[in-house]
């Protein structure tokens, strides 16, 4: 059944949050890879409101920043001076427009909130034709809830009573007030305007609302949730560590349910916002963060961490480490490689292991298998970096492109000295430095020739495990190299080292 969409949601989210010891505001602490201010606006956002209010006050413009960052459609009200739920909502309803409907009360720092559970709160809301319908939980420990007063047969909802106001008999009340809240629009503009700060706190408060609503004769409902977690909120870096465990939790029971095999969910930290296809294989060490985004039959880890990449469809990233990567469809990756910003890895290509790349596009099925640094580079198709290469792309000043064709074959320990290119179907040697252009189907040879030093390690190393080794090899019927002047060698050997 189509649940009715509120007029409002105000989201609650002035409060200091001092407990966090923090020099960043509460709501801005993140689990899941997003703040609490934004999986509880995303909450919000889940029941299709007309509008949306965050209500603010502790710095107000750092969260206001992030706001217009990450959920631009929100309006922002400020709270006054004048302290309490209560008045955090009447400030909130100064930008809301609409004069009836219901409207929805939440908290910026209560993350595992979801859109389902407030829409059964509007439904079972409106059903009831309620003035005020609370989220309530019954807990093991009520310390510092506000309490809920029934009616001696626990049928009717009298009123809330806060923990710093509460007699000891209804401190035993064991069920709490989340917060969370739907009420008919009218009425909680009325009963607003009637809450004076007469309490404990001396602080407006928005349960008040209730009673006032009650006494005119308005019916007041709760919804019971069994969903503890749920509506619990973050007060200090203890009680984020455990809603974020739990939120992982929740996440990687989502995609298993889904098709998702996860190995070890002990050692697996998924963000809320990454998406794995059916049939994807997540490996024990593994995080996913941002948007990254897992094709069908890939395979991720052990121990691998990638953020906001894109892994194609039967790809398998092993021991590696990607930040706004993408990697094609069958590719490999691994194991022990960084891929850096803008690496884009085609189909059925492979980035070996000890390999950095960065701003690189890999054309399909081709390889930088080991040890090597690709940056600001496009290989074509089909080509195949030698172990240990370079692409030498910075100057001191300014970064340079490399371009290498379709089919090359670059030879080990090459450096490519940008900017150059390297026509298709050519090759380099071994050890060569590329500083100018290759050109199609040529090869590029620039390494040193050679000159072995006869009987060099018998002269200069006499006496060491080397020399014993080379003499036994070189045998008795062979003392000519020894024998060679000791000026030349010298000079060889000085020459050597200057190098
Ligand atoms: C409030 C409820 C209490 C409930 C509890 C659930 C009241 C009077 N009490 O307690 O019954 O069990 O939440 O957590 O409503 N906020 C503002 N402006 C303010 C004060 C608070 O925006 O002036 C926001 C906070 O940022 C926070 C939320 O409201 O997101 C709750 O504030 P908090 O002080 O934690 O709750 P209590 O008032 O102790
Ligand atoms: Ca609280």
């Amino acid at each position: 059944m189509e649940s009715p969409a509120p007029a409002a949601v105000i989201v609650l989210a002035a409060g200091a949050g001092t407990r966090m010891k923090s020099r960043t505001p509460k709501v801005l602490h993140e689990i899941g890879g997003r703040s609490l201010l934004v999986h509880a606006v995303t909450a919000a956002e889940g029941t299709g409101p007309s509008e949306l209010v965050v209500v603010l006050r502790h710095e107000r413009d750092r969260v206001a920043a992030h706001l217009a960052e990450h959920a631009a459609e929100v309006t922002v009200a400020d709270q006054d001076d004048v302290p309490g739920t209560g008045r955090a909502v009447q400030c909130g309803l100064d930008q809301v427009s609409a004069s009836e409907g219901t409207v929805l009360v939440t908290y910026g720092d209560v993350p595992l909130l979801e859109p389902a559970t407030l829409r059964e709160l509007v439904t079972a809301h409106e059903g009831a034709r309620a003035a005020v319908t609370v989220l309530t939980s019954r807990v093991p420990d009520p310390t510092g809830y506000g309490r809920i007063l029934r009616s001696e047969d626990g049928s009717e909802v009298l009123g809330i009573v806060e923990h710093k106001d509460a007699t000891d008999e209804q401190l035993a009340i064991d069920e709490i007030n989340s917060g969370i809240y739907a009420f008919d629009l009218a009425v909680l503009r009325d009963a607003l305007g009637r809450i004076g700060t007469d309490n404990a706190q001396g602080e407006m408060y928005l349960t008040d609302v209730l009673s006032i609503a009650r006494s005119d004769g308005r019916s007041v409902r709760a919804v019971v949730t069994a969903d503890v977690m749920m509506v619990e909120g973050v007060n200090d870096r203890v009680q984020l560590a455990q809603l974020g465990a739990e939120m992982n939790r929740r996440t990687l029971e989502r995609h298993m349910r889904s098709g998702v095999t996860i190995i070890d969910p002990s050692t697996t930290w998924i963000d809320s916002d990454v998406s794995i296809a059916q049939d994807a294989v997540i490996l024990p060490g593994v995080q996913l963060h941002g948007a990254t985004d897992i094709g069908t039959e890939a395979t991720i880890g052990p121990d691998t961490t990638l953020r906001d990449t894109e892994v194609g469809e039967g790809a398998e990233v092993v021991r590696s480490h990607a930040v706004l990567a993408v990697i094609g469809a069958n590719a490999t990756v691994g194991p022990f490689s960084y891929l850096r910003a803008g690496t884009d890895l085609g189909e059925k290509g492979k980035i070996g292991g000890f390999v950095e790349t960065k701003n690189a596009k890999i054309g399909p099925g081709a390889k930088v298998p080991h040890l090597s640094y690709v940056g600001d580079a496009e290989i074509g198709e089909g080509t195949n970096i030698g172990a240990a290469t370079i692409f030498a792309n910075y100057d001191g000043v300014d970064k340079h492109r490399t371009t290498v064709g379709k089919h090359v074959r670059v030879g080990s320990d090459n450096v490519l000295v940008a900017p150059i290119t390297i026509g298709d179907g050519a090759a380099t040697g071994a050890g060569t430095t590329v500083r100018k252009d290759v050109p199609p189907g040529a090869l590029a040879v620039n390494a040193v020739a050679q000159r072995n030093m006869e009987g060099w390690t018998l002269r200069r190393r006499a006496g060491t495990a080397a020399e014993a080794a080379a003499r036994a090899a070189l045998g008795a019927e062979d003392r000519s190299a020894a024998d060679a002047p000791a000026t030349e060698v010298a000079d060889e050997h000085k020459e050597h080292e200057q190098r």
